[in-house]
């Protein structure tokens, strides 16, 4: 099988799925490539993520890896969020086909961008925190084929 049981399941129920009107952040990435879309909102309170939401126009896998990444920052302090890597969002998917992998790299930068747009928003730059994003897969490689 080409998708696994884990994939399946944040595909066809995906966990966290909306807006959040009041957000403290709001994250969206895009995927030059194939044009699918991952927005990210996050409630935070006190440097911790209480409430994440997301609206992903895109590929069962873009869907199941924010599916995934939510429930990997619900709950969690900011810089904890801020260690979330696709890989681990990857294997908490028990795994994707090679070619999806970039799939999860838009979950991880939509996490981080929205994280951008807190820090921002406070008239801080996130880049020290954050990192340079890069919402774009034509810098990191091969992906939607
Ligand atoms: Fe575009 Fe998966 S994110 S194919």
């Amino acid at each position: 099988m080409l998708y696994t049981e884990k994939v399946l399941d944040h595909f066809n129920n995906p966990r966290n799925v909306g807006e959040i009107p009041d957000a403290d952040g709001v994250g969206e990435v895009g995927n030059a490539k194939c044009g699918d879309i991952m927005k990210m909102y996050l409630k935070i309170q006190d440097g911790v993520i209480t409430d994440v939401k997301f609206k992903t126009f895109g590929c069962g896998a873009a869907i199941a890896t924010s599916s995934m990444a939510t429930e990997m920052v619900k709950g969690r302090s900011i810089e904890e969020a801020l260690q979330l890597t696709n890989k681990a969002v990857m294997e908490a998917l028990d795994g994707l086909p090679p070619a999806k992998v970039h799939c999860s790299v838009l979950a991880e930068q939509a996490v981080k961008a929205a994280l951008a747009d807190y820090y921002t928003r406070l008239g801080i730059d996130p880049e020290p925190l954050v990192g340079r994003l890069s919402p774009s897969c034509e810098e990191e490689g091969p992906c939607c084929s």
